[in-house]
């Protein structure tokens, strides 16, 4: 479809309240002389979860990027709730109500579950001094009710380093939650994960959709993705190659698609 186009219907969208939560129109990358997303357009609405799938190197993580605040796009426009922005830093994504949720880097080790919680957000009491007895109590109540953590060894005062992966991905998630991000961007959070922290991690990426917000989900594994997505976007050499729903397509469908997709360059 014409830039022009997808544009008008961007506004006409937003005008009658039922814009995308997300939309990119035609959105270029280029490092260099390399051109790393080409013409992307795609579309992310209210309450679902999207696989983003593609092979190393097909821009998954640019592209996110570019939504993070991490990167501007060299050209294209982004939508957010219908309405055209700027996303020049990640402060301002997370502004928005976008939140990333890495491999690795989620979280601050050498600080405590509580200071983690509240990083760069912290609650102030009148006089703008940090309220830390309501971080401590909300984190709690967080860590409890949402997290699941039942083990009393673990408190809010437990440092971050002593956590295992999978503990410290559910943390980023639940906090991501706590500061309502309506769209919450997750690029491989299992690698490095045991098989039951990845089930737990899955467990999280549910309640994201539970509780009515929407996420991407990166992976290369189509055996994590299938069962919590909504829709998968293929990424293939910086350019989307299909737009798949999962009521067309099967996990072993996919799977085979993805495998062709290498193979032969083509999405069938
Ligand atoms: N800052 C950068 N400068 C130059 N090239 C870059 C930069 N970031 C990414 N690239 C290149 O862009 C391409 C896409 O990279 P990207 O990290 O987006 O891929 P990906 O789909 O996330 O891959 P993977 O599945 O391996 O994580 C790669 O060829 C990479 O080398
Ligand atoms: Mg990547």
């Amino acid at each position: 479809m014409a830039e022009a186009n997808l544009q008008n219907e961007a506004a006409e969208a937003a005008a009658k309240g039922d814009a995308p939560l997300l939309q990119m129109v035609d959105v270029c990358k280029r490092f260099g002389g390399v051109q790393v997303l080409d013409n992307v357009s795609l579309e992310i609405g209210s309450n679902e979860i999207v696989g983003l799938v593609g092979d190393n190197g097909a821009g998954k993580s640019t592209l996110i990027k570019t939504i993070t605040g991490v990167h501007l796009p060299t050209s294209g426009d982004i939508y957010y709730k219908g309405e055209k922005i700027s996303i020049h830093s990640v402060k301002k994504s997370r502004k928005l109500g976008i939140e990333t949720v890495y491999q690795e880097r989620a979280l601050a080790d050498l600080q405590t579950i509580w200071q983690n919680m509240f990083l760069g957000r912290e609650i102030t009491n009148k006089l703008g001094f940090m309220n830390i007895k309501e971080e401590k109590r909300q984190s709690e109540l967080m860590m409890r009710e949402h997290m699941g953590f039942t083990s009393k060894a673990i408190t809010v005062d437990t440092e971050v380093e002593f956590l295992s992966g999978g503990e410290k991905q559910g943390i980023a998630i639940s906090r991501a939650l706590y500061f309502k991000a309506d769209l919450i961007i997750l690029d491989e959070p299992t690698v490095a994960l045991s098989l039951s922290e990845t089930q737990r991690v899955q467990e999280f990426i549910l309640d994201i959709k539970r509780r009515g917000h929407s996420a991407i989900y990166i992976s290369h594994s189509i055996y994590l993705l299938y069962p919590v997505c909504d829709r998968f976007i293929v990424l293939d050499r910086g350019r989307v190659a299909g737009v798949l729903d999962k009521k067309d397509v099967t996990q072993d469908e996919l799977q085979e698609k993805m495998v062709n997709l290498v193979k032969t360059g083509v999405l069938a």
